[in-house]
């Protein structure tokens, strides 16, 4: 039985492959424990340091690095790679095929299409004595479309929609819609991503019947928290 020691803020966790079929962990505070369930496919690698959440779905053949840090309800599916020191923040969903490299931090509640790219060295070159990491950033419920490129030090706003397929060369504003190469700002778009809207839409307004209608609870509820939050600036 392997045993992970994990160190959060405020908690020692010790995770253990239980099965091979699951992650079990055991968080000790004061007197309290408390145990959690995650599912992590044997096939997948999960190294030790790896600060996890509860509620966690790890899919075949994925890879996380010592130092991650995934937080609850996180699901990240087949062949994704997730290296040293990423954040993926709660409610965010990976999609096959993504490599999250050092210096790309999530949010809570983004959606990552399969087979996006990031990138954290501008202008790398084999045999560079040194390398300098550049941070990229998703910020709350932004969507990356299948395939998309992000260059490094990008900031993609708050429910920003990037389209399949585009190369993101500049930070996309929050509620914003980008497609192409290079990406270029079409539109807004409501909450739930189905209306495209005048890209002067108060903000108010993103939040319309479409996105009740094909939105949980939960979702409108973080909507309407950064809104206000935004709001009351
Ligand atoms: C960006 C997107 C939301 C736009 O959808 P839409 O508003 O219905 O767009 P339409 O299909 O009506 O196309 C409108 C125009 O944008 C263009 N366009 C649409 N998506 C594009 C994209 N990803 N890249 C470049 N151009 C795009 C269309 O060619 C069309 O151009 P035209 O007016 O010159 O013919 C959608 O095309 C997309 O890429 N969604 C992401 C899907 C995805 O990756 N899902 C991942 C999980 S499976
Ligand atoms: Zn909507």
């Amino acid at each position: 039985m392997k045993n992970l020691y994990i160190i959060n803020y405020t908690f020692v966790y010790c995770f253990q492959f239980v099965n091979h079929k699951q992650l079990m962990s055991f968080v000790v505070s004061g007197e309290m424990t408390v145990m959690f369930k995650n599912y992590c496919h044997p096939t997948a690698i999960v190294e030790q340091n790896v600060v996890l959440g509860n509620n966690i779905h790890i899919w075949h053949f994925t890879h996380i690095r010592e130092h991650a840090i995934i937080e609850d309800d996180v699901s990240i599916a087949r062949d994704v790679y997730v290296d040293k020191g990423v954040r993926i923040s709660k409610g965010t969903r990976i999609q096959n095929g993504v490599s999250i490299y050092s210096g790309v931090q999530i949010a809570p509640y983004c959606f990552i299409g399969p087979h996006v790219i990031f990138t954290n060295d501008l202008r790398p070159r084999a045999g560079n004595k040194q390398w300098s990491m550049t941070m990229t950033y998703l910020q709350m419920g932004c969507t990356l479309g299948a395939g998309a490129i992000v260059k490094a030090g990008i900031t993609v706003g708050e429910y920003a929609l990037v389209g399949a397929g585009s190369v993101v060369t500049h930070n996309i504003p929050p509620f914003n819609l980008a497609v192409g190469n290079p990406a270029r700002v079409k539109a807004m778009v409501c909450s739930c991503g189905r209306s495209n809207l005048p890209l002067d839409t108060p903000r108010l307004e993103l939040l319309r019947d479409c996105c009740y209608e094909n939105l949980n609870e939960d979702a409108i509820n973080h909507v309407k928290e950064y809104l206000m939050s935004v709001i009351n600036h």
